[in-house]
């Protein structure tokens, strides 16, 4: 038995990657309730919007109004989508202290999603971090299609660990390795993770796991197995992506937290409060949710 760690830290997904593929129009309220709520159920990180362009994630248009209106004095970290300058300095006007830069490990995937080349990205963020520091903020990097590409098929680890370097090298304090289509298996997660590590420390890297497959638990083991100690999650298992046709959503934070809470290992969340803020955003959304948790404790709710 591989020693485990005894806490992991979750950030919280489902009101950024969760909704932004949402077509009914969500209202800015609601959206608060559902962050609130999450932030209430203990979430230590919550990626609550994208200041990206308004046409390509109209979803996600009311991203000013949402960040304002958070608490930014609570304990919970605040974090944000930021494509470019201009995502940046409406982050910055909205009072955020986190952002988050993505890339990927595929040029056909960015071309599709932010229109540059990884290499343009790289360039792009660069000035943003640069920026963002001296405005005392911190910055997650994101390496999206990690594992395989919806357009461009099978990746190459050593692209990856390139990317990788490249985001901490400018400054981002995080890297998110993303499985953006959901379709590696644990035995990709050690491949990959462990050519990473060898480049930046095991507690910067975090999992962010699409479940289309249905592999994301077993994937998020395997991550725990070599060190791996934060985890992105969405509520209700929520999402998909708009440039990767198909693809579910992110790993459900509540199959998350059984698992965790399962398996002895500190979250800070509480599950029946993550349950009412699911709730809240299946209400909303007229329709039930994806996590194998949430449907439990709802049969369980109407019996
Ligand atoms: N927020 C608001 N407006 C923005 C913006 C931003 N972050 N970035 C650019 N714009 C505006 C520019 O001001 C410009 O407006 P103008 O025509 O009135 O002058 C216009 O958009 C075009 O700017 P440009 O720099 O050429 O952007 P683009 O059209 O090449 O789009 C991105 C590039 C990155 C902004 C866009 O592709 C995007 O937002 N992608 C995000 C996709 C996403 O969120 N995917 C899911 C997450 S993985
Ligand atoms: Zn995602």
């Amino acid at each position: 038995m591989p020693k485990l760690p005894d806490a992991v830290h979750i950030i919280e997904v489902g009101p950024r990657d969760g909704l932004q593929n949402e077509p009914e129009h969500i209202a800015t309220d609601t959206k608060l309730a559902f962050i609130r709520a999450l932030q209430a159920a203990g979430l230590p990180t919550i990626e609550a919007t994208s200041f990206v362009h308004p046409k390509a994630i109209p979803q996600l248009a009311d991203s000013g109004a949402v960040a304002t209106q958070l608490d930014h004095s609570a304990a919970c970290e605040w974090m944000a989508l930021v494509p470019n300058d201009k995502g940046l300095q409406r982050a910055i006007d909205a009072g955020l202290k986190r952002i988050a830069v993505f890339t990927a490990a595929s040029d056909a995937f960015t071309e599709k999603n932010i229109r540059m080349s990884v290499a343009q990205s790289l360039e792009t963020f660069a000035g943003v971090v640069e920026q963002a520091r001296s405005a005392h903020m911190t910055v997650r990097g994101y390496v999206s299609t990690a594992f395989v590409c919806p357009y461009a098929g099978e990746i190459d680890t050593a692209k990856v660990v390139d990317v990788s370097k490249a985001l901490w090298a400018m400054g981002c304090d995080e890297i998110a390795i993303s499985d953006t289509i959901g379709a590696a298996a644990p035995t990709d997660i050690h491949r990959v993770v462990e050519a990473v590590a060898q480049a930046l420390p095991i507690d910067r890297i975090a999992l962010h796991l699409h479940d289309t497959y249905g592999t994301a638990l077993a994937n998020i083991y395997a991550g725990l197995e070599i060190g791996v100690t934060r985890f992105d999650a969405s509520a209700g298992g929520l999402g998909g992506c708009p440039y990767a046709k198909g693809a579910s959503g992110n790993v459900a934070t509540e199959d998350l937290v059984y698992l965790f809470d399962r398996m002895g290992i500190q979250t800070g969340v509480d599950l029946g409060k993550l349950f009412a803020a699911s709730n809240l955003i299946a209400k909303a959304l007229n329709r039930d949710l994806p996590s194998k948790q949430w449907q439990r404790l709802h049969a369980a709710s109407i019996a």
